[in-house]
């Protein structure tokens, strides 16, 4: 990790900073549903793929003391100051208070913006979180004079965020606690560790921008929903079989099964929001157009490509890069209609974080 040093010229106090990208991912088995005990703990284990195009930058700085114990903070998105961030990062840096002496013993601001246009419903909170716990911990490191493990950085990041802990690989990251996936926990997340199969080694993924406007019920309040639903219990089972099934895939080279099991989960994680009370739906119409419209290209053209959705109404299709040509083409020609100001976002799967200077 690396620092970079500035004195400032107003009050010749040492000020400190350290600048991280952080990529966002997408879940091919999901985390949907948290334990009833501990903090942000998942109910069931998943699987992601990092998004490497589809990015936060975060810059931490120290402006000066901390005068209160309290963590104290400025936040900025975009240069901007964000007021309706503040209760959210509040509510993290007390999370992590007693693990950082930083939070205490300084004054910061956090400068963060993404890559991708705001208001296009791409979830930024897995990357924004990753981003700001490296960060955190490269300042804690040289503050302190201790190493940070890319596990407490994990850990970190899933306190923000639970999806955030599993940002910090370039392979696919398992979060959650599986009985044959050694190492796996509900504490941070690990890289998947067995050799993955040729064909998954270019995957991209293309987001399509069916809605961007904001989701009418958040992550965390569709997680909560999970609490005393009949339907949970067989739900998590699924999770965990699927996540089996899919390190089998990711190993064979099983493409068939990968498919099945990557969209199966998209449709049990938006039917686990229909069998929720209260009941909703994130899918729009042009959800379930660009779902058949997939499904027609994929019969006839035999081209690998499959689509995955977050908690939102916008759909990833994956496909090998391989095929790259022929999905945009698609994307294209059929379907730029179904997307919001026809805006779709492509990107290489596969980044870990990186320092900037
Ligand atoms: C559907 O990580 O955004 O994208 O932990 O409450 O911040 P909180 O939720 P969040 O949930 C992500 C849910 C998901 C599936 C996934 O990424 O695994």
């Amino acid at each position: 990790m690396s620092l970079s040093y500035q004195y400032s010229e107003k009050n010749r106090e040492k000020q400190v900073k350290s600048t991280f990208r952080c990529s966002s991912n997408i879940a091919l088995v999901k985390y949907w549903g948290k334990k009833p005990e501990g903090i942000q703990l998942p109910a069931n284990p998943s699987i992601s793929f990092t998004l490497k195009d589809l990015y936060t930058e975060t810059t931490v700085s120290v402006l000066g003391a901390n005068t209160s114990g309290a963590p104290e903070f400025d936040f900025l998105f975009e240069g901007q100051p964000k007021p309706s961030f503040i209760p959210k990062l509040t509510d993290f840096f007390n999370r992590i208070l007693p693990d950082y002496a930083i939070l205490r013993e300084f004054y910061l601001q956090i400068n963060t913006s993404n890559n991708f246009p705001h208001g296009t419903g791409i979830a930024s909170s897995a990357s924004g979180f990753g981003a700001l716990a490296c960060c955190l911990a490269e300042l804690e490191q040289v503050h302190t004079g201790q190493p940070v493990s890319i596990e407490k950085i994990s850990k970190t990041a899933r306190l923000g965020s639970g999806s955030a802990c599993r940002s910090m690989f370039e392979l696919p990251a398992i979060w959650g606690a599986h009985p044959l996936v050694k190492g796996s926990n509900d504490e941070y997340a690990i890289p998947f560790k067995s050799n993955i199969h040729e064909v998954f080694t270019d995957m991209m993924d293309a987001v399509l921008i069916v809605d961007a406007g904001e989701k009418s019920v958040s992550s965390t309040v569709g997680h909560g929903l999970l609490k005393g639903n009949p339907y949970a219990s067989a739900r998590y089972e699924e999770a965990t079989l699927h996540l089996t099934e899919i390190c089998t895939a990711l190993e064979t080279g099983n493409m068939t099964d990968f498919i099945r099991i990557v969209e199966q989960e998209a449709l049990q994680l938006h039917a686990m929001m229909m069998l929720s009370n209260p009941y909703f739906i994130l899918m729009r119409p042009a959800t379930l157009s660009v779902i058949e419209a997939l499904w027609a290209f994929r019969k006839e053209t035999k081209i690998p490509v499959m689509f995955t959705l977050d908690a939102g109404a916008n759909v990833h299709l994956l496909f090998p890069g391989i095929h790259n040509q022929q999905v945009k083409n698609f994307i294209e020609g059929q379907l730029l209609d179904y997307c919001q100001n026809r805006q779709y976002f492509c990107s290489a799967i596969g980044s870990a974080p990186i320092p900037i200077q």
